[in-house]
């Protein structure tokens, strides 16, 4: 048991499910925000069937008011701290075909669900861990961070402003105890991204040719980097955006030939 007060923002499902599961595991007292009210007591319930602790905070993440929710009542449930916060929460949707057939209005959607509770979350907090002298942030950022994803641009642009947020505030609170870092996932198999989707009707066995390591992301697969940048094994590291991408940024733009005759960089060749 380690007993730290960790809240996860869109804790119920997908990758931030895994994180929310993994912390309930480790013993710690989980303070779980979604959006989804019926998703979030069924990973709560689930988590304590497992003889873990787990808060609920229903509401949306993008409203001032619940960061203030969330921030009041993992200081009540967790007796005045909060070590670890998880800023999960982030949407490639609403896309467009092109930045041109893009709106104003997109960008602004885009902006409050991938950056700007980001900011809000760790100005509510922050002030907490630097009191505490010690905490660990870690934002969900994504590959698209530092390559280029055709037709979502302004959604790179604004987790690009997550990961350069990490960097600059690592370094604005690390003389205080506090670390902040990110994760860079790509093809994670979940309610955002299902895996039946990616692949549209191709064969399975034709995805050791687009990620290097064979196979789409599980939750844990990002939930175990999380829980390693929020431990000790992780103090010092800081300032940081670890992919979590199964080899794709490191791949970036060469595929395994579906003949097995080697990579390539053209893949209509393969
Ligand atoms: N799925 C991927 O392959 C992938 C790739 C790169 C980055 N990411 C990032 O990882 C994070 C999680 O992705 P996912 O695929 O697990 O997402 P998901 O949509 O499958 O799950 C998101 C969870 O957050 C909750 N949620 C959504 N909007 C919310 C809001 N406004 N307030 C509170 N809760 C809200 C949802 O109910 C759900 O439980 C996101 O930041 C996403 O951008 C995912």
């Amino acid at each position: 048991m380690t007993g730290r007060v960790v809240v996860v923002t869109g804790g119920a499902t997908g990758i931030g499910g895994g994180i929310a599961r993994r912390f309930g595991r480790a013993g710690d007292l989980v303070v779980l925000n979604d959006i989804d009210a019926e998703a979030a007591e069924r990973t709560a319930a689930d988590i304590r069937a497992d003889g873990g602790r787990c808060a609920v905070v229903v509401g949306d993440v993008r409203s001032a008011g619940t960061v203030l929710l969330v921030r009041d009542e993992a200081l009540r449930v967790g007796g005045g701290r909060i070590d670890v916060l998880v800023n999960n929460v982030g949407d490639f949707r609403p896309a467009s075909r092109t930045f041109l057939h893009s709106t104003e209005e997109q960008w602004q959607d885009l902006n409050e669900i991938n950056l700007l509770h980001v900011l809000r979350m760790c100005h509510a907090v922050l002030p907490i861990m630097v009191d505490q002298g010690s905490g660990a942030v870690i934002n969900n950022s994504t590959v698209e961070a530092f390559r280029g994803i055709p037709g979502h641009a302004v959604y790179s642009a604004y987790n690009a402003g997550v990961s350069a947020f990490t960097r600059s505030l690592a370094v604005e609170v690390a003389g205080s105890g506090v670390r902040v870092n990110a994760i860079a996932p790509d093809l994670a198999d979940t309610g955002q991204t299902p895996a039946a989707a990616m692949l549209r009707g191709r064969d399975p066995d034709l995805l050791r040719t687009w990620v290097p390591v064979g196979r789409f992301g599980r939750p844990e697969d990002y939930a175990a980097v999380v829980e390693f940048l929020a431990g000790e094994g992780a103090g010092f590291v800081t300032g940081q955006t670890i992919p979590v991408d199964g080899g794709t940024l490191a791949a970036s733009g060469w595929y395994a030939r579906a003949d097995r005759k080697g990579w390539t960089n053209l893949p209509n060749e393969a």
